[in-house]
């Protein structure tokens, strides 16, 4: 067998043999996790593999040996190994855009060699140049140095962006916001729902609060829009409360607001000055793009040094994926794994699972990136997709989902296949009496993994005394997959590490599909239709006129139904 290079048409997954080894091996497929426990006792230590500090055990998931191994061959015959090393080499493998796909060159150490090429051109030193200057407005924010219009330190940093230029910075910071400096905190604004900026700035005081606009491309509507209120809202608090001169406007403009973009050119026609505005490159894809200044906010309100560490923790998890053998490489086997999940065992849905409050947006987090990437019918040569591509991923922390939703996952029709997270030592220890509460969380943890793994047979139900039909509605089937991920603590380097985890799942299943994972057409036309709404919208009758007739009468509805 010849490897496909990096620049082949995708490789059909079906016409390998490892897919028709895998359909057979399906099909034969018989025990279950109780009796593939039962008689090896080896197959939590066969399974369990570590990827920097993390701890990953695939072992309850509905796969033998011969599984991996033939979901390995799969990998290799689609070429999964050549593309990874394209990826981190800078070949433009984002076909439809024709771009290279560099977040990893992100987080390269300082002194990383030999230096990293784009078209080339040495992209090392950008970066580090970036990195520093965004450090450097950190520092002078987190001294006081930096200052609002009328002299007063800076209380407040609110980002808006949205999508990749918001779900990483709020999920990051939701997570860390224990390490922010005492007197600083972060506020989000993404929604184009006017309620969001309304009540994000209406308790803030103008003077200390200090606005990034994050956008990588600086023409998104949201964005623009929201940082259009903003500006206003500042503004005409510094009118009121400082007497801001209408001279002073301008100033007060580059006093307030930053910005985050590859688009400086918008940037400065938006009044922003250039120097207060942090680049970063289109080899950036936006869901990839919390370790570039879209991370500004990050670095302000944790700090410079917790960001550092972040940036750490994925490139460890990088270099794992970069260099582990492939019967160790923790981000292609859990890839595979999904990929056996969703075109074998037909899953349709994945959940994540993190037993830590702190993670409670890694799920919303990990939408973008998944579902942008792998949501997607069509390869990267442009011929369809020959197989099911991208799986539905949800979630929410643990033990809240315990009590709404995982009825379906023990006893549903569905099989939803769950990462379960959790930590060892709880970031904040409390006990309640004799009793360490993260105990009594863990103890939750590992007995869902271990009730959907083996279930409860219909003689156990019956051992305890129940009888006639209540004995069906009791029994639990078991054989719900699922992967248990361990670290010692919720650490930046940890959820670093976590980050890049999943980046490189999607790209594994990305590759094996044939997808270009690093594009987002699907969401344009919506964009598209937005715009062109505005008039009907509006009132515009002939335009409403034109439209569909549900479209037009639930316009009719809104324009009949509007208050004031
Ligand atoms: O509409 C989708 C999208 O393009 C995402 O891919 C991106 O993260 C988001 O919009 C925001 O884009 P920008 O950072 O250019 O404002």
């Amino acid at each position: 067998m010849t490897a496909p290079t990096s620049s082949s048409a995708p490789v059909d997954p079906t016409s390998t043999d490892a897919w028709g080894s895998l359909e057979a091996h399906n099909l034969e497929l018989n025990g279950s996790l109780r009796e593939w426990f039962d008689t090896d006792p080896q197959r939590a230590d066969r399974f369990s593999f570590d990827a920097a500090d993390l701890r990953v055990d695939l072992s309850k998931n509905l796969v033998t040996a011969e599984t991996v191994e033939l979901l390995q061959q799969l990998a290799r015959e689609v070429g999964v190994q050549e593309r990874r090393d394209a990826m981190f080499a800078g070949t433009h493998i984002n076909t439809t855009e024709d771009r290279a796909v560099l977040h990893t060159a992100l987080r390269r150490p300082a002194d990383a060699t030999p230096t990293l090429e784009v078209d080339g051109q040495s992209i090392d030193e950008d970066v580090q140049e970036t990195l520093q200057r965004v450090y450097d407005f950190a520092d002078s924010v987190r001294s006081g140095e930096w200052t609002g219009m009328t002299g007063k330190r800076i209380e407040t940093v609110v980002n808006i962006g949205i999508g990749g230029s918001d779900l990483g910075p709020v999920m990051i910071y939701e997570a860390l916001m224990s390490l922010a400096q005492d007197g600083l905190e972060a506020r989000f604004i993404s929604n184009i729902d006017p309620t969001d900026a309304y009540a994000t700035t209406k308790d803030l005081d103008p003077e200390t609060t200090l606005v990034i606009v994050a956008s990588k491309t600086f023409t998104t509507q949201e964005t623009l829009t929201n940082a259009r209120l903003v500006r206003e809202w500042l503004l005409t608090g510094l009118r009121e409360n400082a007497g801001l001169t209408v001279e002073q406007e301008k100033e007060a403009v580059a006093r307030h607001f930053v910005a985050v973009s590859t688009a400086l050119d918008k940037v400065e026609a938006f009044g922003i000055d250039p120097k207060n505005t942090f680049g970063f490159w289109d080899w950036v894809g936006g869901r990839y793009s919390v370790d570039s200044a879209i991370g500004t906010v990050l670095a302000t309100v944790l700090g410079p040094d917790v960001f550092e560490e972040l940036l750490a923790g994925f490139h460890a998890m990088d270099e794992h994926f970069r260099t582990a053998p492939a019967e160790q490489n923790v981000p292609l086997l859990m890839g595979l794994l999904n990929v056996w999940n969703v075109n074998f065992l037909e899953a349709e849905t994945h959940a994540v699972l993190p037993y830590s409050q702190y993670l409670h947006r890694f799920p919303a987090y990990l939408q973008q990136l998944t579902m942008e990437s792998n949501g997607k019918s069509v390869r990267w040569d442009g011929s369809l997709a020959t197989t099911e591509t991208g799986e539905v991923f949800w979630g929410e922390p643990g033990t809240n989902g315990q009590h709404a939703f995982y009825q379906l996952i023990h006893q549903g029709t569905r099989v939803v296949p769950a990462d379960f997270i959790a930590f060892a030592t709880p970031n904040h220890a409390l006990v309640d009496g004799e009793q360490d509460v993260h105990e009594l969380f863990l103890a939750n943890f590992f007995a869902q993994t271990k009730a959907l793994a083996f279930g409860k047979t219909a003689d156990e139900v019956r051992a305890e005394g129940t009888e006639g039909a209540l004995v069906a509605a009791r029994e639990f089937s078991g054989d719900r997959p699922t992967t248990s991920i361990m670290a010692p603590k919720l650490t930046a380097s940890v959820l670093g590490q976590l980050i890049a985890l999943y980046e490189h799942i999607t790209f594994v299943q990305g590759v094996v599909w044939g997808i270009n994972s690093f594009d987002q057409w699907g969401v344009e036309l919506g964009k598209q239709l937005a715009k062109d709404l505005a008039g009907a919208v509006a009132g515009d009758d002939a335009a409403i006129t034109g439209e569909d007739s549900s479209t037009a009468a639930l316009i009719r509805y809104y324009r009949e139904h509007r208050e004031g």
